[in-house]
């Protein structure tokens, strides 16, 4: 069985910085509740009209990552796209990559699990790797929140939080079984769907003609809803039960990480689990205060970033990890 390995990383964020007090100019907030409350202080939104999309940042990142992995786009011999905010309600963006790198025919394939998006992403792409089915594959994590933000009060507690960029990875196989990613685990609790989440446009509850003749424009079900007290106390838990679960696979102990990269939700969740397992400040990545939470961007611009500032050495045991809408989760361990 063969391993598969980081080969590459990229990340692209728009070039429009949004401070938390250009926020306080639309809505009744203020920087000290943010950065209080979640450690942002400012995040990155595009400018209506310059072309940026989920796609088109997804491109830009993977341009950079096929790059630096020295492989040629043409051997990529799949594509795995995670995003909860697509260009079009279908066809998903995974093919619009194929067209706009003018990839070969490979197969793309889109995946649906907000936050942890990115390590349900790898762990696929892992599986197609050990198994000898493919040998490169890019996988992709964009998101564009603010073209579907509530950009008033009532849609504060939510709206200060999220922005917009993408990240990518190449993923290569090895035949070095030493390093590359050790494991992968997924999980995902139904119940609580609702506590974070955007119900429409959906086909589940209504029909389309009822909502377009509705034209109801206090309906909020098109904005996304947080029950933020709730997520928080269960991404505390799950995010150290994950980790712990990597560890334990391969036969590792909190002292053996040398690089966490927790999805980047809330700093006060990286901080809890960095508290708690005893790591000091140079093992945990956090780069929320600058571009707020990106969702299924937010682990590969992490990576990325860390990879960029020499933080990720040969050899190292890294750990990446996130909680979010679904509820789903994970971690993947890595020996860089
Ligand atoms: O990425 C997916 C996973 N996501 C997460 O893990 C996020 C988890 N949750 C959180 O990060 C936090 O719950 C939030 C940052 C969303 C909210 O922080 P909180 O400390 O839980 O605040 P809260 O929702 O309990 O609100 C406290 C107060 C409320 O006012 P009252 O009722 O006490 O008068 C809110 O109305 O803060 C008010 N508030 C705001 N004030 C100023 C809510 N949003 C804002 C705001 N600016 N943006």
């Amino acid at each position: 069985m063969y391993t598969s390995k980081i080969s590459g990383l990229g990340y692209y964020v728009p070039e429009n910085v949004v401070t938390n007090n250009d926020l306080s100019k639309v809505m009744d907030t203020n920087d000290e509740w943010i950065q209080e409350r979640t450690g942002i202080k400012e995040r990155r939104h595009v400018i209506k009209g310059d072309g940026d999309t989920t796609t088109t940042m997804g491109v830009k990142a993977a341009k950079v990552a096929i790059e630096r992995s020295g492989i040629d786009k043409d051997d990529i011999d799949f594509i795995i796209f995670a995003t909860l905010s697509p260009d079009y309600y279908f066809p998903g963006p995974g093919v619009l990559v194929q067209r706009d790198l003018d990839l070969k025919t490979v197969g793309a394939l889109d995946v649906r699990n907000q936050c942890s998006g990115f390590i349900y992403a790898i762990s696929v792409a892992d599986q197609f790797i050990k198994t000898g089915m493919y040998k490169n594959i890019l996988v992709i994590g964009s998101e564009l929140h603010s073209t579907g933000l509530d950009m008033t009060t009532r849609g504060r507690s939510v709206s200060v939080i999220f922005g917009d960029g993408a990240g990518a990875a190449i993923l290569s196989r090895s035949e070095d079984n030493s390093k590359g990613i050790l494991s992968t685990h997924l999980h995902s609790e139904g119940q609580y769907a609702e506590e974070l989440a955007l119900i429409a446009p959906g086909m589940g509850k209504r029909w389309v003609t009822d909502i377009i003749q509705e034209n109801d424009p206090n309906d909020e079900s098109y904005f996304p809803y947080m029950n933020g007290q709730f997520v928080f106390k269960n991404a505390v838990v799950r995010f150290s039960e994950v980790i712990m679960e990597g560890l334990k696979t391969n036969n590792l102990d909190v002292f053996d990480i040398d690089m966490l990269i927790p999805h980047q939700a809330n700093l006060r969740i990286s901080q809890y689990i960095q508290q708690k397992f005893k790591l000091d400040d140079d093992q945990v990545f956090n780069n929320i205060m600058k571009y707020g939470n990106t969702t299924a961007a937010s682990i590969p611009i992490a990576l990325t970033e860390a990879w960029e500032q020499g933080k990720i050495k040969e050899g190292d045991t890294v750990v990446l990890a996130a909680f979010g809408s679904g509820f789903t989760w994970g971690s993947a361990i890595i020996r860089w």
